[in-house]
């Protein structure tokens, strides 16, 4: 079983996808991978995210597939049988903060203040998913946590842009950032595996040329 770090430093950027139709499933994994974004996670927001995560594991092999919007245990083992390699949710329940230290996949819950960040920590999470990002305090909360919480590391999402991104991923604190931005609806309504394959390149490229910490102080 891969460890929630192991997928962070295989990709620092996770493609977050709703997919509306299973058949755009696997052509939208391979784009993402070509233009160099290795992992992705499905959204539990639409009737065949399951079937989306079990077409990408099953036909893009490489990819690093997740499933997000987990709101229950029952859905944290149906991501699991699906063949997540992980699963993350938008916040954190008690039952799920349980099961999910045990879970067979490695699981991300999700926190927007520090009273959520220290029942998760208590339960023995050190890496937590921080949602909504942008709305919740950005990178000034991130740097807010950093003090008492150094020990802690996160993974962003919720309103984060391609141009934002870097500055989340300089925060010696943030080991990866995930988005919709990698994934706009219309281009996937429309096919447009190009045009998705680029915007990932170009991402990758932003985060290449901007000033990033020393992997070791991560
Ligand atoms: C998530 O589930 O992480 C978010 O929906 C991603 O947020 P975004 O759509 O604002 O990128």
């Amino acid at each position: 079983m891969m460890r929630m770090e192991d997928v962070f430093a295989a990709s620092p950027v996770i493609a977050v996808l709703t997919i509306t139709d299973v058949r755009h499933a696997a052509p939208l994994a391979r784009a993402l991978m070509v233009g160099g974004v290795g992992a992705m996670e499905v959204t539990m927001r639409t009737p065949c995210a399951l079937e989306a995560v079990r077409v990408i594991a099953d036909e893009v092999p490489d990819a690093l597939v997740g499933c997000s919007t987990i709101l229950s245990a029952r859905d944290l083992y149906a991501a699991y049988k699906a063949g997540a390699v992980y699963a993350a949710s938008p916040g954190s329940s008690v039952e799920l903060l349980d099961v999910g230290i045990s879970a067979p996949l490695p699981y991300l819950p999700g926190i927007s203040t520090a009273t959520e960040l220290m029942a998760a920590y208590e339960r023995g999470y050190d890496h937590i998913k921080f949602y909504p990002a942008a709305a919740a305090g950005g990178v000034p909360m991130l740097k807010a946590f950093a003090g008492p919480f150094p020990m802690v590391k996160f993974c962003a999402t919720g309103g984060i842009t391609r141009q934002s991104s870097p500055h989340y991923l300089a925060q010696p604190n943030v080991v990866c950032v995930g988005g919709s931005w990698l994934a706009p609806p219309d281009m996937v309504e429309a096919g447009d595996w190009d045009a998705i394959e680029n915007i990932a390149r170009s991402t990758i490229d932003d985060l290449s040329l901007a000033p990033r910490r020393p992997r070791t102080q991560g």
